[in-house]
């Protein structure tokens, strides 16, 4: 590789800057100016021949339903800063949606808001991969070839089957059955090492995990990394309902979604259940009261958190003006979201350039990996 930067594309621009970091090079002392410095190392990573991989991360959302302040800061928050130096496959689980059988109009319509609000939050097309499940067929194929070795007693122990045979009675089809058979063809379809997912996600990992190693097993191959789950530890903000208590749910109705017009967010926070005030100084927090804390703590000042802290534990604590700031705050923040989901959902032009373009970078890795699986497999050309 020469000492051209701009033949040196941003891929390898990224690799140079993730590199730097992992073998803790320090360039900070150099005179050069950081355009220089990056040209340097990646010109010498070159002559060195030295290969830098990336980590690939795969997450997946569910087409049900709008996003909600839930989903921002306890997932696609995180997308934003991991799309920065990971290599990231984002998309829509539409295949997944079809357990429950959504009618076309709404499946479609469905897609679409969350491949938009996806884009509104600032996941970018352009650095991560972003597609719909749906225009990937390699996933199917990879699906079907890693059922013949998912066992029906393991999927039936699953935790979110037996709840689906519970809330669900008339509709236990055979997808609900296989659901983590599907969810670990997405992601080591694309080889990924890190899936950022939540806690109620972690037991269809651990399946991912179990079937990429059977795989390996059965064929005699190191083949399929096992991926680790990614939640943050400590940074993983899990927002509360506003009914109390719980996380704040899609269909829990105790949501704020990041679409809702500012009129219908406060009347939601005006709503917000709280308790009768505190009646002692440096009172603790009842659990509903908290909740409205820990939003207030995503959302608005640190000024605002602690006035109202204060009123709290000074007994002089009005939840009216407590909610009213909130749900200002609230607006404040989702305004500026909420006006670039519009536009986008206005521009069809626009999402099907990001649906083509990511369908294309997604299938090239999926298809490369399908080759290779079935040639592991045994199916191979008479030549
Ligand atoms: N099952 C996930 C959920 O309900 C969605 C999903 C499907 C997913 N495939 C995935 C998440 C692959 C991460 C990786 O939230």
């Amino acid at each position: 590789m020469g000492f051209n930067l701009i033949s040196g594309s941003q891929e390898w621009f990224r690799k140079g800057v993730k590199a730097q970091r992992l073998m803790k090079f320090n360039f900070c002392h150099c005179t050069v100016a950081p355009l220089c410095r990056y040209a340097i190392f990646i010109s010498f990573a070159g002559k060195l021949n030295l290969s830098f991989e990336m980590e690939t991360v795969v997450s997946g959302i569910r087409s049900t339903g709008n996003l909600h302040l839930g989903n921002y800061f306890g997932a696609v928050k995180n997308f934003l800063k991991m799309q920065k130096e990971n290599n990231c496959f984002f998309f829509i689980a539409d295949y997944h949606a079809l357990t429950t059988h959504p009618k076309p109009d709404d499946l479609h319509g469905n897609i679409k808001q969350v491949l938009a609000e996806y884009l509104a939050c600032g996941i970018d097309p352009e650095i991560s991969t972003v597609f719909i499940q749906s225009d990937i067929p390699e996933v199917t194929e990879l699906y079907l070839l890693l059922n013949m070795n998912a066992y029906v007693g393991e999927l039936e122990r699953t935790t979110s089957f037996k709840e689906k045979i519970r809330n669900q009675p008339d509709n236990i089809n055979a997808g609900l059955l296989t659901y983590p058979v599907l969810m670990a063809a997405d992601i080591i379809i694309h080889k990924a090492n890190k899936v950022p997912v939540g806690k109620d996600q972690e037991q269809h990992l651990e399946m991912t995990r179990k079937f990429a190693r059977r795989f390996n097993t059965l064929y005699g191959v190191n083949y399929f990394p096992e991926p680790d789950a990614y939640n943050f530890g400590k940074a993983l903000i899990k927002i509360p309902g506003l009914d109390g208590s719980g996380k704040m749910g899609k269909s829990e109705g105790n949501g704020i979604f990041l679409a809702d017009t500012p009129g219908e967010i406060r009347k939601k926070v005006m709503k917000a259940v709280t308790d009768t005030g505190p009646t002692v100084q440096n009172q603790p927090l009842s659990e509903p009261v908290k909740n409205l804390f820990t939003i207030m703590n995503a959302v608005s000042d640190p000024s605002t958190v602690k006035y109202f802290r204060d009123k709290y534990a000074s007994c002089e604590i009005r939840y009216g003006e407590l909610k009213k700031q909130l749900g200002e705050d609230i607006v404040k923040f989702t305004d500026p979201i909420r006006a670039r989901i519009n536009d986008i959902l206005a521009d069809n032009k626009f999402l099907a350039k990001v649906a083509t373009e990511g369908a294309e970078k997604a299938r090239a890795s999926a298809s490369k990996t399908i080759k290779e699986v079935r040639e592991i497999i045994g199916y191979k050309g008479f030549s």
